[in-house]
This record gives C-alpha cells, structure tokens and sequence, in this order.
C-alpha cells in the first residue's frame, strides 16, 4: 500500500492500511461498527462528548479514529504492544494533537508508568482482552478500577463464551463459519493472509517480524462469558456492571464506577 514515494514511511497510505485491518477484522465480526457505534453511544451516555480516553490494546487505533470522528474535542492514548499495529496507528494519527500512543505490554504489572495520565474518564476496548487468560485479565481489571475516574466508565467489546449453551453456541459458529467461507470466497482475507501482506510491505517487514516474535501466530487467552467479565469488574472496584450490547457471539460489557 506503498504510494508515490514507495517504500518510505512517508509514502505509505495509512488510511489503506487502517482500512484492510477494518476489512479484515470485520470478517470475522461482521457487527464490529455496530459495536463500536454502540460503545460511543455509552461513552456519551455516561462520561459526555468530551472524555479523556484510554484505547486498550488499541491496534491500529480503530477505536480512536471512531471516537475522534463523532466527538472532535476528544483525547485519546492508545496503549498496545504490536509494533507493526502501532506503526500503521503511529501513520495514521501522524500530526493529531489529540492523541498519544503508547508501547506497553498489558501483562507487565508496571504498564501503567508508561502512560501519559494517571486517570480516564473512559478505557475501551475490543476484540483483544481473549489473548489473556482469566487471572492475568482479572488482575487487569483490577488496575483499570484505579485508571477510570470515580464516575467513569469501562467498556469491553469482546468475543464472550456462555458454556452452559454447546448447541446454540455449535449452531451459531456453524452460521458464522458458513457466512465468513462465502466472505473468503468473494475475496476477504483471513488474519494470515493481512499479516503475510504486511511482511511483504518495505515499511512493515521489520515491525512485522518483530510482531511474530513476540506474539507468535496469536496469544493463547480465554474467552469467559459476560457474567464473568460483570463480577470480576464489579471485584475490581467498579460499581455497576451489565451487557450493553450483544450479538450471537459477542458481548459489549460495561462497567460504571
Ligand atoms: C485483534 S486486535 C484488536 C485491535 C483493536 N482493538 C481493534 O478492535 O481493531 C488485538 C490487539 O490486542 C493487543 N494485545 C494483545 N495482548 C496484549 C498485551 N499483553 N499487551 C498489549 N497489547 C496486547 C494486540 O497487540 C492487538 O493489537
């Protein structure tokens, strides 16, 4: 996705970038903008048009770049520990006051010096908390209970498990699955196909291969339900926790302080 100067950062189209990343998430949420259009609605709903944000895990930003196009005179930190993900973000944010990004590995019980501010009106999140297992994710939320201010507001977006329904959650998969072979079959990429794209782009290889590295394929985490997730939010501090938002294998989970 080189431009006229290829292979140069300044030549590279972020905007391309960020939007194969959106493509190819959306494989396999096809509700992704929903959600997030749902989490900006609470984010309004509960802290107003001007929260002071944290995007956890952040990526390529796509939560940012959706909250700064509804709310303009909102800030935000992305905070994520992909150096491939945070370049295209670092790309595509170039020159925005509004927000920072932020290397930083959410496992590393000290990930919370390297921010920029002690206290959030709002951390959101998505499609990222399931590459953690539940008690390193438990003790996660236990620090975000000190991040958000008294008031604020945690939002996780999320692929969220209910055990105690195998046949509804094998018929929806099969649904699902069914769906995403006709989406590969009209031409959209799968999460190896993006990633072997961005080894072969001059600015991301040396990111890219750094991501591997680090991560691997993709992290090994859990997928607890959305009950789950309420009572370990409400363990961690915060005093109301529900669903705001489902689809038939997503949760948005909200959590108020
Ligand atoms: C599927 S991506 C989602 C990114 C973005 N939130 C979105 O919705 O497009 C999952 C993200 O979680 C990040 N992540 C996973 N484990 C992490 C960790 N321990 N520390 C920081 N980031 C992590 C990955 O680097 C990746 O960017």
């Amino acid at each position: 996705m080189g431009g006229t100067d290829e292979g140069t950062a300044a030549g590279t189209d972020w905007r391309a970038w960020q939007e194969s990343w959106d493509r190819q998430q959306e494989w396999y949420m096809p509700d992704r903008e929903e959600r997030f259009r749902v989490m900006l609605d609470m984010v309004e709903a509960t802290v107003g048009p001007k929260p002071g944000v944290l995007d956890l895990a952040c990526g390529t930003g796509s939560i940012t770049d959706r909250l700064l196009a509804r709310f303009p005179e909102a800030t935000s930190t992305g905070v994520d520990l992909d150096p491939a993900l945070l370049t295209i973000a670092r790309g595509h944010f170039a020159g925005d006051e509004r927000v920072t990004l932020v290397t930083a590995d959410l496992k590393d019980p000290a990930w919370t010096d390297s921010l920029p501010h002690t206290s959030y009106d709002a951390v959101l999140t998505a499609t990222a908390l399931h590459w953690l297992h539940s008690e390193p994710l438990a003790a996660l939320y236990r620090q975000i209970g000190t991040l958000v201010r008294d008031g604020g507001v945690f939002m996780n977006a999320d692929h969220m498990k209910d055990a105690s329904t195998p046949r509804i959650n094998a018929a929806e998969r099969a649904h699902r699955h069914a769906g995403m072979e006709r989406a590969r079959a009209a031409g959209a990429l799968d999460w190896a196909e993006w990633w072997a794209l961005a080894a072969k782009d001059p600015v991301l290889a040396g990111p890219t291969a750094e991501r591997f590295r680090i991560y691997g394929e993709h992290a090994d985490g859990d997928t607890p339900s959305a009950q789950w997730h309420a009572e370990a939010l409400g363990a961690a501090g915060f005093a109301e926790a529900r669903p705001v938002w489902a689809s038939p294998s997503d949760a948005l989970v909200l959590a108020l302080k």
